[in-house]
C-alpha cells in the first residue's frame, strides 16, 4: 500500500559563525542529511534547511581582532561552512545566514507579538562590566582564580581543571578577557521572555511524542527547578539585531538563532513556489523537525516552542538531539590530533567512509558515540570494501567481457533475490526512526549472503567451463541484481557511491520503490573501482594535521594547551588509588595481532598466574624487543572483551605517544609478581 506523502520541513542546528566545522558537528548534519535523502527517496516532500548562526559577542570579539568587519567575517565562515557540508555531501536545499533580511523581520515580528500579549518584562540587573572595553562581559569572557581549587586562568563559569561551576562573582582576582581590566559591576534594564506563562503547554508538549523519551526525563529536572524568566536582551556594544523601540538594547544571540530556521525557509519559499504561511504558521498540517545536538536541547525543547506558540507560529512536530562525538573514547582533543576539522578529514579521507561510519554508531538516542580509528578503518573496510563493492568487481567483469555488458533475463535465485527485496521493509522502518545502526546491520548481513552465494558459484570456476555461458551469465546478473539492491538500501548513507553505481547500471537516479523490480535484460556499462580501502597513512596523517593545526591557530580568548582539551578528570580518593594493584611482570610472549593496526598480544607472567593482554604499543616497539623483558602491569583489572579476544590487565606506559611510549621495566632483579609501590 503506498503511503500518503509527508510534507516535512527538516533543519540542522546552525553552526557558530566564528569557528570551522570539525567532525563532531558532522554527526548531526551527516544524521539529518540521510534521513532527509531517505525520505526524498521514499517520495516525500521535504525541504532541507540551514544557516550561519551570526550573532553574538564572541563573533564581534574575533572580527574586531582580526581587523575586519563581523560582515565580512561571517560571510568568510559561511563560504567554509558550505563547502564542508558539500564535500560531505550534506545536501541542503537552503542555507542562509541568520543576520539577513528575513531573519530581522522575523524577529521583529515574533518579539512584538510576545511583547503585545504580555510576554515580556523589563527589569534592571547587575552584570559584569569591563570598563576599559565599554562593555558588559558575558560570563565566557571573565577569567580569574577559580573559587575552589585555585587553578589560574579559569572561565567566569566553571573551572575546566576541577570541574566546578559557579556564578562569575565568585571568581577570586577577576579579569576581562577582552581588555585584561579588572570588571566592575553594573547595572542595566534587560528584556525578559516570561517561560512561566507556557508552563502548562510545555508540560504537555514535552510528553506528547515530540521528544525522545531521555529528552522527556532530562527536561522534568528542569520543570521541577521550575522556569525561570529567559533573559533576551543584550547592551551595545553588541553584533545582532536592535530591539525594536529599544535604542541600544539587542536580541540575544539564542532569540534569533533558531528563527534562522523559519528565516532560511522563508528564503527558500521566495526562490520557489512554496507557502511560507502554510508551513509555518499555528494550524498548519505540515511537520517540522529540528536536528540538534544534545547540548541544546534547553532552547530547542523549552524556549522555542513557546516563543512561536506566543507569536502565532506553529510548534515543532519533533525535536531530535544526538549524541556528542568523542574520538578513541576520548573528549576530542587538540594534543592527541583527534580534535579533526572537516577540512582536515577531507584532505586525507574519503567523506563516505564517515557518513557509513557514524551510520553503524548511530541509533535515535542521545547516547554519545566514539569515533574509534581502529575500528573506523577495519569496519569499512570490511563492510563497504570487502563485502559490497566486492560483490560488483566479482561480478561485472564477466558480465561486460562476455556478454556485452547484457544481464540475464530472470534472477537466478528467486528465493535469495525476494529475501533481500522484502528486506527493504525493516530496513525502511529503521532508517525512518534514526535507527541506523540497525539499517548497516541488516544491509551487511544481506551482503553476508550474497558473497556467500557467489563464494557457492564461483563463477570464476563456471567461467572456464566449456558451454557455460547461459550460467555465467545467471550468476554474475544474480550478483550485480544484489549488488543494486544493497546499493539503493545504502544510498541515503553513500549517495556519491550510489550515483557511481547508477551510472555503472546504466539507470535513473534509485528511488525506494525501485526495489520492487529486477534488473533483467538490461545492459550495464564497464565497472569502474567504487570505493577504495582506508589507508592506515592517511589517519596517521589526518592525525598529525590535526596537530599542527592548534600551532597554526592558537585560539587567543582559549586556554590551550593538555589541560585545556583534557580537563583534569574528577578528583579520586586516595583509598580509590589505593585500590589499584600495579604489579612487575614478565612478558614470556609477544605477538602481533591479524588486523589490529596498534595492538600487540602479549602474554604476561605476574608470578603463578599468566594473563593475556592487548596493548596499544605496536608504534613503539617490536615483538621480539619485548620478550623476555619487564614491564608493569594493572593486575587487577576487571576483564574486557576486545575484537581480538579478552584482556586481562594493562600495561603502564610513559611518553607522548607513537614510537615515544616506554613500557619497560629496568631488570633490576625485580620479580614478577611483586607489587609496584
Ligand atoms: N549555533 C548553535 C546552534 C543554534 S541552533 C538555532 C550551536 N552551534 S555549534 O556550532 O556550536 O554546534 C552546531 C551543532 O553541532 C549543534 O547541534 C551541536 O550540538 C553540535 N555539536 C558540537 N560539537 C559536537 C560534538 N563533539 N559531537 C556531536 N555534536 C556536536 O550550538
Ligand atoms: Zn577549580
Amino acid at each position: 500500500m503506498q503511503d500518503k506523502q509527508r510534507q516535512i520541513l527538516v533543519s540542522n542546528a546552525l553552526p557558530y559563525a566564528n569557528g570551522p566545522l570539525h567532525i563532531g558537528h558532522l554527526v548531526g548534519y551527516i544524521q539529518a542529511d540521510i534521513w532527509v535523502r531517505f525520505q526524498k527517496m521514499l517520495g516525500n516532500e521535504c525541504h532541507y534547511v540551514c544557516a550561519d548562526d551570526t550573532h553574538g559577542t564572541p563573533i564581534m570579539l574575533r572580527a574586531q581582532k582580526e581587523g575586519i568587519t563581523p560582515e565580512a567575517l561571517i560571510e568568510a565562515m559561511s563560504r567554509e561552512h558550505q563547502a564542508d557540508f558539500t564535500d560531505f555531501a550534506v545536501a541542503f536545499d537552503n542555507y542562509h545566514s541568520t543576520h539577513s533580511p528575513e531573519n530581522q523581520e522575523l524577529a521583529n515580528t515574533i518579539y512584538e507579538a510576545l511583547d503585545n500579549a504580555g510576554h515580556i518584562n523589563k527589569r534592571t540587573i547587575k552584570q559584569a562590566y569591563d570598563p576599559e572595553k565599554k562593555m558588559f562581559l558575558p560570563d565566557r569572557f571573565i577569567r580569574g582564580e577559580c573559587p575552589k581549587c585555585g587553578a589560574a586562568d579559569q572561565y567566569g563559569d566553571n573551572c575546566e581543571v576541577c570541574g566546578a561551576t559557579y556564578s562569575p562573582t565568585d571568581l577570586k582576582n577577576p579579569v576581562s578577557a577582552v581588555s585584561g581590566a579588572t570588571p566592575i559591576e553594573k547595572e542595566s534594564e534587560h528584556y525578559f521572555f516570561k517561560l512561566g506563562d507556557f508552563e502548562k503547554l510545555l508540560h504537555e508538549w514535552t510528553r506528547a511524542g515530540h521528544l525522545q523519551a531521555e529528552v522527556t526525563n532530562k527536561l522534568d529536572e528542569w520543570f521541577e527547578a521550575g522556569l525561570q524568566e529567559w533573559d533576551i536582551s543584550r547592551d551595545a556594544p553588541y553584533f545582532g539585531f536592535e530591539i525594536p523601540n529599544a535604542p541600544g538594547k539587542f536580541f540575544y544571540v539564542w532569540l534569533d538563532a533558531p528563527m534562522g530556521y523559519l528565516a532560511s525557509f522563508k528564503n527558500l519559499c521566495d526562490k520557489t513556489n512554496l507557502n511560507f504561511d502554510d508551513w509555518c504558521k499555528a494550524g498548519s498540517d505540515k511537520e517540522m523537525i529540528h536536528f540538534i545536538g544534545k547540548d541544546i536541547i534547553y532552547f530547542h525543547a523549552l524556549f522555542w516552542p513557546a516563543v512561536l506558540e506566543g507569536s502565532g507560529f506553529r510548534t515543532p512536530s519533533a525535536v531530535y538531539a544526538n549524541g556528542f562525538l568523542t574520538v578513541d573514547g576520548q573528549k576530542m582533543s587538540k594534543s592527541r590530533g583527534t580534535f579533526i576539522k572537516a577540512r582536515t578529514y577531507l584532505n586525507h579521507l574519503n567523506p563516505e567512509y564517515l557518513r557509513y561510519y557514524f551510520s553503524a554508531k548511530l541509533g535515535s538516542g542521545i547516547d554519545d558515540i566514539d569515533l574509534n580509528l581502529e575500528d573506523f578503518s577495519a569496519r569499512v573496510n570490511s563492510d563497504l570494501v570487502g563485502k559490497v563493492v566486492n560483490i560488483a568487481s566479482r561480478c561485472a567483469g564477466f558480465i561486460k567481457k562476455r556478454f556485452d555488458g547484457q544481464l540475464s533475463e530472470t534472477v537466478q535465485d528467486p528465493e535469495l533475490y525476494a529475501a533481500l527485496v522484502a528486506a527493504n521493509e525493516s530496513i525502511k522502518t529503521a532508517y525512518d526512526n534514526r535507527e541506523y545502526s540497525r539499517a548497516m546491520r541488516e544491509i551487511m548481513t544481506l551482503a553476508d549472503k550474497v558473497n556467500q552465494y557467489i563464494d557457492d558459484h564461483k563463477p570464476w570456476v563456471i567461467a572456464k567451463e566449456d558451454n557455460s555461458d547461459d550460467k555465467l551469465q545467471a550468476v554474475c546478473s544474480m550478483g550485480i541484481n544484489c549488488f543494486r539492491l544493497l546499493m539503493l538500501y545504502l544510498k541515503p548513507v553513500l549517495p556519491v557511491m550510489a550515483k557511481k553505481t547508477e551510472a555503472f547500471l546504466n539507470i535513473e537516479a534509485m528511488q525506494w520503490h525501485d526495489a520492487d523490480t529486477a534488473l533483467t535484460n538490461h545492459k550495464i556499462n564497464k565497472f569502474k573501482p567504487l570505493m577504495t580501502r582506508i589507508e592506515k597513512e592517511s589517519i596517521e596523517k589526518m592525525i598529525e594535521d590535526s596537530k599542527v593545526d592548534l600551532e597554526a591557530t592558537p585560539n587567543e580568548t582559549v586556554v590551550t594547551g593538555p589541560l585545556a582539551d583534557d580537563p583534569i578528570a574528577d578528583e579520586i580518593s586516595f583509598e580509590d588509588f589505593m585500590k589499584v594493584d600495579l604489579r612487575i611482570a614478565k612478558i614470556v610472549k609477544a605477538g602481533h595481532v591479524e588486523g589490529a593496526d596498534k595492538l600487540l598480544q602479549l602474554t604476561l607472567d605476574i608470578g603463578g598466574e599468566t594473563r593475556n593482554v592487548f596493548a596499544g604499543i605496536k608504534s613503539a616497539y617490536a615483538p621480539e624487543e619485548l620478550e623476555g623483558k619487564l614491564t608493569v602491569m594493572v593486575a587487577n583489572l576487571a576483564p574486557r572483551k576486545m575484537r581480538f579476544g579478552l584482556s586481562e590487565g594493562m600495561v603502564l606506559a610513559a611518553g607522548p605517544g607513537g614510537k615515544d611510549l616506554f613500557v619497560l621495566h629496568p631488570d633490576n632483579g625485580a620479580e614478577p609478581g611483586m607489587k609496584v609501590k
